[in-house]
């Protein structure tokens, strides 16, 4: 009988220089440099670049990296209408994957799978979606879209498109971290999709469409909408007190363990002992918390946390931390998962570019488990 390794769990697929997770010293390297560092000292564009090309940019190249990001930010009207044409109440998620759809038809280069060109492809794609995030919490509140600015930065940019003000430094900055977190991590199964469509020869922009379907559900990206989807059942009362919050979130959790319910933004495949990302998002959180005053958001936060820990000594996941952050910056609930695609897009592209500089097929084996040979019935 053949050993089945259900979910791929511990198989060892392909070698990859782009991240490395390791769970026993709960750390995550980011070509080398480990992720805290780059949250805590470096842009988001830098850190793309450095996911792409392996070395951090010079000072030259992250200026022309810039000026380019700069002005290819404007949300194609192509795209803006295909937005339009889906309804208002389908999920975000549907709307950046037709996005990213139209984007590669529209580019010259969409067939053209040399270096440069997959290069370019994934920078013009870096600086596209953020237009796509914000027009379209934009148009579910009924707002006019806003134009970006090139005197602002990616993060600066993002914010202002979606909110039409500009943010605070400390809401920038913790917007920026979530960025970086977000951006790789190694062979999960979103940039192993990626891989998959890569290795059939298909193109980039399909290959970050398969992307962002397997990163929309709630076992992988989609987690941290549902982590905001249970403080909302919990229940958000902006002037409870940490500890009342915190009392009724334990509550709510070991009532939920009771009926053996998975909690979501909680447990990771590979991490047991800790998600490496989390600390660095949860200093960014309690920066919002004060920066809000929400104290009674850290009540239900750490109730929650308490109460897994106490019963199943489960730790929370990068979306934990990450879905109440987003919700203190204004974005609907929906919007979290394709915050977590423009984030994304930068490891997503890094892999399909490693893939195809040493390609083979992805096609693995199944063992058959339905009726042996039989004849067809007579009628
Ligand atoms: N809530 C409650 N129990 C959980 C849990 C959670 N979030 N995550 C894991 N567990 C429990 C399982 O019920 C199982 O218990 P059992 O052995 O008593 O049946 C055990 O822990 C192992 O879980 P399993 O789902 O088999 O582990 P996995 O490695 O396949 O799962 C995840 C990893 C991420 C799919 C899983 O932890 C999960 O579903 N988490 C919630 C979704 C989420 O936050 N995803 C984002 C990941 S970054």
């Amino acid at each position: 009988m053949t050993e089945i390794k259900k979910g791929l769990a511990g198989v060892v697929v392909d070698t990859t220089a782009i991240s490395k997770v390791n769970p026993e010293t709960n750390s995550l390297l980011y070509r080398g440099y480990p992720v805290q560092d780059l949250a805590a000292r470096k842009s988001f564009e830098e850190v793309a670049m450095l996911l792409w090309n392996g070395e951090l940019p010079s000072g030259q190249e992250l200026e022309e990296f810039r000026s380019f990001e700069r002005s290819n930010r404007a949300l194609d009207a192509n795209v803006r209408a295909a937005i339009d044409l889906l309804p208002k109440d389908c999920h975000p998620m549907d709307v950046g994957r037709t996005a990213v759809s139209v984007l590669g038809a529209n580019h010259p280069k969409a067939e053209d799978s040399s270096p440069e060109a997959e290069l370019e492809k994934s920078k013009h794609l870096f600086a596209k979606f953020p237009a796509v995030v914000a027009y379209d919490q934009r148009r579910r509140r009924g707002q006019e879209p806003v134009e970006p600015r090139d005197d602002l930065d990616y993060a600066q940019n993002f914010l202002w498109m979606t909110f039409g003000e500009e943010q605070p430094p400390e809401v920038v900055d913790a917007f920026r971290v979530s960025m970086v977190l977000y951006a790789e991590h190694s062979f999960n199964a979103s940039t192993f999709t990626a891989r998959v469509i890569t290795s059939t020869l298909s193109d980039l922009h399909s290959a970050v469409t398969g992307a962002i379907g397997a990163l929309k559900g709630p076992l992988h990206g989609g987690a941290n909408e549902a982590v905001m989807a249970t403080f909302d059942e919990i229940g958000i009362r902006k002037e409870e007190s940490r500890e009342d919050a915190a009392a009724r979130a334990k509550a709510w959790m070991e009532d939920a363990l009771a009926q053996k319910k998975k909690v979501m933004g909680f447990g990771h495949r590979v991490y047991k002992n800790g998600d490496s990302r989390v600390p660095t998002m949860k200093a960014a959180l309690d920066r919002m918390i004060e920066h809000y005053g929400r104290d009674e958001m850290l009540g239900l936060y750490d109730g929650l946390e308490q109460a897994m820990s106490e019963a199943k000594d489960i730790k929370p996941n990068l979306d934990y931390p990450a879905g109440p952050t987003y919700h203190l910056m204004g974005f609907n609930t929906q919007m979290f998962t394709p915050l977590f695609i423009a984030s994304r897009i930068t490891g997503w592209t890094a892999h399909i570019m490693e893939q195809r500089a040493s390609n083979a097929l992805i096609r693995p084996l199944s063992d058959y488990s339905g009726p042996d040979q039989r004849e067809l019935p007579e009628s």
